[in-house]
């Protein structure tokens, strides 16, 4: 799939960059050409040597060098690649992307280059999920780089959990994917609906009701949809969030403006409902902001909302093959998850266990139960992208294993 193709490899400073060295292999061995970036910290950990051996091309280092600059300067060296792919890739040279700062010939070439950009994260689990790295993650994200990883598991420091830079292969599958475009992924000519965020349930003109979503989760599942080549449609409540691109976004306030936008947008071959919907709405508005009286305030009259997720899962013609819910708990998340199942009618339930930590709404990291009619499965804590990922890996599975794929 890599036939001819020229990867650009900024090898950043962290103990995976051994891996990155079989990375070189791989690619080589899919037919792509690497040349390389070794930046300063990068070379304590690997040598010019061996990365220059291993790529069959000199290995470029030095933003000053007279004579680099003089054969292939910066700018060519990061447009004459098809991807860029940064392996390790450290908080620091994270940070420097997001930012564009440009202070060293990796910075300067990522900031110079107008092809993708891969970025396999690996660092020290607490430095992972620091605020200052998922800000950055964030943002890069949204100036369009893909990501591969970070994977879970034992780390060089000898602590456990998210960090561990993404093994070789898996990286070099990621690489395949980013050069082929998203038509050859997973969720190729699959049509995806996504719900995300609250709802607001106006009582007047200038009051309402809601809830504390921040639409995080949804919007990283139809992101990580369309990046497993959906087509994919995102119906979200208020958000502070941008659209995600590369995809139908339609906003909407109310619940049942989200019903009538869920229904416009069928039909799907999955539908997720991640929006954290108001069960209840201001029976009636009113026409004027409500003044106070002075005299005891009448009890707010609420009528109760439509049930999108029970509704869609229900129909008898045009259901989504897989119909997918959410559940916010704060206690016995499984049991609850479990009853919820039978009585909205969908295929799996996400249990999000809104008591297991401080924030997870409007918080970046999730911990989830998948309850299905054949069990439950427990995933560790993860940021809401790698759940979002994760999720999508599970129902391309189901669409091909139900005979649509
Ligand atoms: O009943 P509860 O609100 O806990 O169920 C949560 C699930 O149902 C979520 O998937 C949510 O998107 C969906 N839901 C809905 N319409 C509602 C209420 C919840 O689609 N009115």
């Amino acid at each position: 799939m890599q036939g001819g193709k020229r990867i650009l490899l900024v090898i950043g400073g962290g103990i995976a960059a051994y891996k990155s060295l079989e990375l070189i292999r791989e690619i080589r061995k899919r037919g792509g050409t690497v040349r390389c970036i070794l930046t300063k910290a990068g070379e304590q950990f690997v040598t010019p040597l061996s990365v220059s051996s291993l790529s069959g091309d000199k290995v470029y280092g030095d933003l000053f060098s007279l004579t680099d600059e003089a054969e292939m300067g910066h700018i060519e060296l990061s447009r004459a690649a098809d991807l860029v792919v940064v392996a390790p890739a450290t908080a620091d040279l994270m940070a420097k992307a997001a930012n564009g700062l440009a202070n060293d010939l990796a910075s300067t070439a990522l900031l110079a280059t107008d092809k993708p950009v891969l970025f396999a994260p690996a660092m020290n689990v607490r430095m992972w999920l620091h605020p200052a790295v998922q800000r950055n993650v964030d943002a890069l994200r949204r100036d369009g780089a893909l990501f591969v990883g970070p994977d879970e598991g034992e780390m060089a420091c000898g602590e456990f959990g998210p960090g561990r830079m993404a093994e070789p292969a898996r990286i070099a599958d990621a690489v395949d994917r980013a050069l082929s475009g998203p038509a050859a992924g997973p969720l190729a000519g699959k049509r995806i609906l996504v719900t995300s965020g609250p709802t607001h349930e106006p009582i007047d003109p200038v009051r309402y009701i809601a809830n504390r979503s921040s639409g995080k989760q949804g919007h990283a599942i139809a992101r990580a949809a369309a990046a497993a080549g959906a087509d994919v449609t995102l119906v979200s409540g208020p958000v502070a969030l941008p659209d995600p691109p590369g995809m139908r976004v339609i906003r909407v306030e109310t619940a049942r403006d989200m019903l009538g936008a869920v229904e416009s947008a069928l039909p799907a071959d999955a539908a997720v409902f991640c929006a954290a919907v108001a069960d209840w709405r201001a029976a009636e508005q009113g026409a004027q902001k409500i003044k106070k009286t002075g005299a005891a305030p009448s009890p707010l009259a609420l009528a109760e909302n439509p049930d999108i997720l029970a509704t869609i899962a229900r129909r008898e013609r045009g259901r989504p093959a897989l119909v997918v819910g959410f559940a916010a708990e704060t206690e016995s998340v499984i049991e609850h998850a479990k009853v919820k199942l039978a009585k909205k009618g969908c295929d799996w339930i996400v249990a999000n266990d809104v008591g297991a930590e401080d924030g997870v709404m409007g918080g970046d990291s999730n911990t989830v139960h998948l309850v299905g009619p054949a069990g439950v499965e427990s995933w560790p804590t993860m940021d809401k992208a790698r759940v979002a990922e994760r999720l999508v890996e599970r129902i391309a599975a189901a669409l091909a294993e139900d005979g649509r794929a």
